[in-house]
């Protein structure tokens, strides 16, 4: 029996008949069938797989070994570091900012930039009560080596050099990579990091162990997870979410609206956006066999705030954006009452009685509409605050969409080739800055 869905999926604002012209047919959308029942049995097959394949992660991820070793962290330590970047802490900074303990029993904090005026925090770590856990799949990233290794001498000095190692955690894949190596140099233990790219990853050791940690429900999440992947793999597109969406956005690029704007009417669900834009723009920007640039760009606008600045743009700038709301319905019942008492004054009294969350929910509403009467498109995917399960079907609704996309794109969605020249370089430059110091 297909369990209730409580991820709450409102497309008809890409539609013709609710935005009028702005908006594609029903005609348009059956019309990619056939273009994408390759990747429907594709799909079933990745489900039906032992190895572990991103839709599948529900089904094949070990939660009983995750939750042990999340226990015996959460047991020693009040606080877990993670160093990681991209698609190796994204997901799982998602899943702890939203459904992490409010009061968590163990600190679960991100670091997954080079700024060295904020990793100078970490030199006012108590290591005696911090686990550290190092990830990335090729083990060879510049950003999370340095990291690690510019924390180790620190470690080392608290703890002493066995004990640190006792207090570090690898999470790799490439067993030739700088971060194996030092795992066996040092005596760190090691957890295999699945064969996927990061930013598929999230539903795997890599996101569920730091959330685990922080007190998310990661059943909840993979029981949602589940439930979205066997409706991602329905054969007919215009019932299966995830193909559905994907094919409906694929299409207002073809009419030019290649900017996907996402707008949280919640400051918590950032955090989806902050993890969506790795996943898009890293999955579809690339050139395609025609040597087409392709590729469409994921921009982040927030609800209410950004009424008030890109709002405007959004409503008569160019016709080239389709906004996906995020929202909570569950703010109508929350957040104080404004009093009655001064509801005199004409600017309060419409606001008068109202809860702050009836007032984000009626500006949602007007920011909708006012974009579905011009003709922009928009759709809003609704879960409520804190709801586990919601969040592990907006996962992987949001993951196989990207992949239809790319289907459609004619791209892989699962490769970066274009990064890598950037990273050469950066040793390059490093070398130049050695050598003008007269360092090598
Ligand atoms: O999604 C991806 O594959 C990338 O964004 C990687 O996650 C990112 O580059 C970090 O790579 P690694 O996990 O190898 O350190």
């Amino acid at each position: 029996m297909a369990s209730l869905s409580r991820l709450s999926i409102d497309s008809e604002n890409l539609l013709d008949k609710s935005i009028g012209e702005g908006g594609i047919s029903q005609s348009e959308l059956e019309a990619l069938s056939p273009q994408l029942q390759k990747l429907v049995e594709q799909a079933q097959n990745w489900l039906k797989d032992k190895q572990p394949r991103f839709l599948n992660l529900p089904l094949t991820t070990d939660l009983d070994a995750i939750k042990h070793r999340g226990q015996i962290i959460a047991q020693s330590f009040r606080n877990t570091i993670i160093f990681g970047i991209g698609g190796s802490s994204l997901g799982g900074e998602m899943l702890v900012e939203i459904l992490g303990d409010e009061q968590p029993i163990n600190n679960v904090k991100f670091y997954d930039n080079v700024d060295p005026s904020t990793l100078i925090e970490l030199e006012y770590v108590d290591w005696s009560v911090t686990q550290l856990i190092i990830i990335s799949k090729s083990g060879n990233t510049a950003e999370t080596l340095s990291q690690f290794l510019t924390v180790l001498p620190t470690m080392e000095h608290q703890l002493g050099a066995e004990h640190a190692a006792q207090h570090c955690l690898i999470i790799t894949e490439n067993k030739d990579g700088a971060l194996y190596e030092l795992a066996q140099k040092l005596g760190i233990e090691v957890i295999e990091h699945p064969p996927i790219g990061g930013r598929f990853s999230v539903l795997s050791v890599v996101g569920l162990l730091p959330a685990y940690v922080a007190g998310v429900d990661i059943d909840g999440v993979m029981e949602g997870a589940r439930a979205m992947a066997e409706r991602c793999v329905e054969a007919d597109i215009l019932q299966n979410p995830a193909f559905y969406n994907g094919a409906a956005q694929y299409l207002h690029a073809q009419r030019n609206r290649t900017i996907s704007v996402v707008m949280p009417y919640a400051d918590n669900l950032r955090f989806v956006v902050n993890w969506f834009r790795q996943l898009w723009a890293e999955s579809l920007g690339k050139i395609d066999a025609q040597g087409v640039n392709r590729g469409l760009t994921p921009t982040e606008a927030h609800g209410v705030t950004d009424q008030h600045s890109q709002l405007q743009l959004l409503l008569e700038g160019p016709d080239d954006k389709l906004v996906t709301f995020l929202s909570n319905p569950g703010f109508r019942f929350m957040g104080r009452r404004i009093p009655m008492r001064f509801q005199d004054i004409p600017a309060i009294k419409p606001l008068a009685g109202h809860t702050i969350g009836e007032l984000f929910v009626a500006e949602l509403k007007a920011t909708r509409t006012t974009l579905s009467r011009r003709g922009r498109p928009n759709r809003t995917l609704a879960l409520l605050d804190r709801d586990a399960y919601a969040l592990g079907e907006l996962i992987i609704l949001l993951e196989m969409e990207t992949v239809v996309v790319a289907e459609l794109l004619g791209i892989d969605p699962f490769d970066q080739p274009a990064v890598e020249e950037s990273k050469i370089l950066t040793r390059e430059y490093l070398a130049e800055i050695s050598s003008a110091m007269n360092l090598i």
